[in-house]
């Protein structure tokens, strides 16, 4: 087992001239389960294949435990990938896909048996070992996968999207399966994904990417909680934080009839490029429905209600806002108000609803930098 580290890594591709990934800097604990995540095209299977050796390092470094790895062999980094396409080999059996690698390196064929049963084992393969991919469901093959990676004994899992070939349901399932199994083998894994729930439930720490560029690295409760840029307030949550850029008047954030009374030292933190305007976040869960008497109460009409059994979240616009409306909408990009409301008692479409946010629940950010100010 062993740490990893990106010390300043960048990837330029051959005829680019902005970094694929740029001067990535993260530190992996020893038997530390981190998710990469990020949207489409932001370095995420870059990174990934720069530390197992695919990918050139064009500056900075990477080291596995106290070793530089940075222009080692792939087949010298012991590590173990497990890939979104995990292509078995059709006319092997389960048990000489899982036990290849082990063939090729020369390892003895009585070792070869042990580990692939083992994996087998915890896997709960053991009744297919015999049989070949075709006659596998799905999840089974990407079990096998799995077994191709866990008998190496590698130093390090490396997983890219390997469960996006699965249905919605079967992922799920296979999400908590894989995070268990690596809780239990406690082998350092960098594991990439574009789905922010998985990046939530599977890691012990979560790294978002944007245009190759580390946003923030922490636990799932940090990046939730406290979201170092509205990049990542948007990006992390489901459904997405709804983000507003709000006037700043008379120590409040002034948005349509909304009033927010701000911090002082919110205020204070206002530069001129700011142009008296700041940016505040707040997640469809902690808004509470209120009655229009109260102070600072938010005037929604319902638009849509989206009813999921356990939760109800409504979709709807900001009343009386006018051409302000624009400016607040949801992280995910809908043009819209996100409120979570009880199941139960769901609002008609077209009602008013009047919300207020929870106090201590309410993210700001400079509306210049998109960087959190700290209240
Ligand atoms: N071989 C290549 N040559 C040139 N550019 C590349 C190459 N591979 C990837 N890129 C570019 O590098 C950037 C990062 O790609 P990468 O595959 O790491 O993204 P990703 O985060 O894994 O995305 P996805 O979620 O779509 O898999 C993208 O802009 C992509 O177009
Ligand atoms: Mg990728």
């Amino acid at each position: 087992m062993a740490t990893v580290t990106y010390d300043k890594a960048t990837r330029i591709y051959p005829g680019t001239e902005r970094p694929a990934v740029d001067q990535l800097d993260l530190h992996i604990e020893d038997g530390e389960f981190l998710v990469l995540v990020g949207p489409s095209g932001c370095g995420k299977s870059t990174s990934l294949r720069m530390l197992a050796g695919l990918e050139d390092v064009n500056a900075g470094r990477i080291m596995i435990g106290d070793r530089e790895v940075t222009d080692v062999q792939p087949k010298d980094r012991d590590i173990a990938m497990v890939f979104q396409n995990y292509a078995l080999y059709p006319h092997m059996s389960v048990a000489d896909n899982m036990g290849f690698a082990l063939k090729i390196a020369g390892t003895p064929k009585a070792e070869i048996r042990k580990r692939v049963e083992e994996a087998a084992k915890i896997l709960d393969l053991t009744e297919y070992l015999d049989r070949k991919p075709k006659a596998l469901s799905g999840g089974q093959r990407q079990r096998v996968a799995m077994g191709r990676a866990i008998v190496r004994q590698p130093q390090v899992f490396l997983m890219d999207e390997p469960l996006s070939n699965l249905d919605a349901k079967l992922r799920v399932q296979t999400r908590t399966q894989i995070a268990s199994l690596q809780r239990r083998l406690g082998v350092t894994t960098v594991y990439v994904t574009h789905d922010q729930t998985e990046a939530l439930t599977m890691g012990d720490r979560i790294a978002v990417l944007k245009d190759g560029l580390l946003q923030q690295v922490g636990s799932p409760r940090d990046m939730y909680d406290t979201p170092a840029n509205v990049f990542v307030a948007g990006f992390i949550g489901s459904p997405a934080m709804n983000i507003g850029s709000f006037q700043v008047v008379d120590g409040a954030a002034q948005l349509g009839q909304t009033r927010i009374p701000l911090e002082r030292s919110v205020v204070g933190s206002l530069t001129p490029e700011d142009r008296g305007h700041i940016t505040i976040g707040f997640r469809p869960e902690s808004l509470d429905l209120v009655t229009q008497a109260q102070e600072g109460a938010i005037p929604v009409k319902v638009a849509l209600v989206e009813e999921l059994g356990s939760d109800a979240f409504v979709y709807g616009d900001l009343v009386g806002a006018g051409a302000a409306a624009k400016d607040i909408h949801s992280g995910a990009g809908d043009a819209r108000v996100i409120v979570r409301v009880d199941p139960r008692r769901v609002p008609a479409k077209d009602e008013t609803i009047w919300v207020s946010v929870r106090p201590g629940e309410r993210h700001v950010f400079s509306a210049s930098t998109g960087l959190r100010i700290a209240v």
